[in-house]
């Protein structure tokens, strides 16, 4: 599994990946565009074999970088993807001067909370009736180590 930057050409298939799983908040297309667009938005792509596995989208808004969008293919659950993007995804906010990730996860996403749980970020906060469906959203935070933020 290798991570890389999106480019324009990845939308098609980074739209498929999150429009397939139901009751996702998918931006589509326009809405992926608009954030490559954007400097201080950063778009990941976890690729096998050449084919797109998933996508991580945050914003570094120092000293926070705040994961907006991750998502796999279903064709590609459980082979570390989701992990691979968030670690390049630490390694990018450490480098650009961010001592915390943020991300507001579903509370009955248990495959998600699963994987924060196990990738070191914690539950500090809880958003009443965020979603749609009227689910609490839960505020997850992942300190990153003081010396490694250069
Ligand atoms: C949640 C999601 C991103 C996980 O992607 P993934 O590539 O399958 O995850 P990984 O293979 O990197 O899993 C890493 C770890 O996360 C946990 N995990 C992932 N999926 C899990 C599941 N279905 N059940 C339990 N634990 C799970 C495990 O600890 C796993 O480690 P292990 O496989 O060694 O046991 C994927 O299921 C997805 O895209 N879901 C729909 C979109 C979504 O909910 N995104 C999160 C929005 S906040």
């Amino acid at each position: 599994m290798t991570v890389r930057r999106a480019f324009e050409k990845d939308i098609p298939a980074l739209a498929a990946i999150e429009a397939a799983w139901p009751g996702y908040p998918a931006w589509g297309e326009k809405g992926l565009r608009e954030e490559l667009a954007k400097p201080s938005s950063v778009t990941l792509v976890a690729e096998q074999d050449g084919a797109p596995a998933g996508f991580i989208n945050f914003w570094i808004v120092r000293p926070e970088a705040q994961i907006n969008s991750l998502a796999v293919s279903s064709a590609f659950i459980r082979r570390g993807a989701a992990r691979a993007l968030l670690n390049k995804c630490a390694e990018y906010a450490r480098k650009s001067a961010c001592t915390s990730i943020t991300l507001e996860v579903g509370e009955n996403n248990s495959p998600a909370r699963t994987l924060y749980a196990a990738e070191g970020f914690e539950v500090e906060g809880r958003r009443p009736k965020f979603y749609d469906n009227a689910e609490d959203a839960l505020l997850m935070r992942k300190a990153l180590p003081s010396g490694e933020n250069k």
